[in-house]
């Protein structure tokens, strides 16, 4: 099944990302230094999700109900801050087909959920209320690890052939690179 492919095949990026996140987690000190990290999911998440709305076909069929980017322009309306520019280019990974789109939304979801463990962090770090200004981390808060099988299952019923499941894994770990690179930079 390609959901156990590809959190195999990314799992070295996963971890790399997660490292230098916890580093910036662990040093944040002021609002201002968690509006930085919103900005960083903001501009490169909502600029990855207009390329896989063009590619998805057919689209989830709950992706009303999942998390969107917009949670994140509410946390920085929340703290009075404005959104950022959106990435792209270069600055995002390729994503030219369905398949592709896939990979790009297997990672999208899946940080729904370190989110609860980012949401916790910060709330630490700047000694906030979880419910104030995390929405977007919080993701599905109790409903997490049931969206995440819908996700998993609808991926599995997607990428059957080894050239989409290439392409899932190639685009998701593209995702990760590109992520770990506009964090980084
Ligand atoms: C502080 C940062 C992070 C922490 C501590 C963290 C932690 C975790 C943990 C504990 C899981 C496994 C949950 C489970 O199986 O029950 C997980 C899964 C996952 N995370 Fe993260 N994560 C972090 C950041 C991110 C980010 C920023 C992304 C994406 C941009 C991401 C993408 C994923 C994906 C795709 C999975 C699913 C793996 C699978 O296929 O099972 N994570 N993360």
């Amino acid at each position: 099944m390609i959901a156990d492919k590809v959190k195999a095949q990314t799992s070295t990026y996963h971890r790399e990302l997660e490292a230098i996140l916890v580093r910036k987690i662990k040093s944040i000190r002021s609002v201002q230094d968690y509006i930085q990290i919103l900005n960083d999911f903001y501009s490169f998440f909502a600029g990855l999700e207009l390329l896989i709305s063009k590619h998805l076909q057919p689209t989830l069929a709950d992706a009303g109900e999942r998390r969107k980017t917009a949670a994140i322009a509410d946390d920085l309306s929340y703290f009075k801050a404005k959104v950022p520019d959106l990435a792209a280019g270069a600055e995002l990974p390729v994503i030219l087909n369905h398949f592709q789109a896939l990979g790009a939304l297997y990672v999208i979801e899946g940080s729904t959920l370190g989110g609860k463990y980012i949401s916790q962090m910060i709330s630490q770090q700047l000694n906030i209320p979880v419910d104030e200004g995390l929405s977007f981390f919080n993701g599905y808060g109790e409903s997490t690890m049931e969206m995440w099988a819908r996700f998993k299952d609808y991926l599995n019923k997607e990428a059957i052939a080894d050239e989409q499941q290439a392409d899932v894994i190639e685009a998701a770990n593209q995702t990760f690179l590109k992520f770990k690179d506009w964090v980084e930079g």
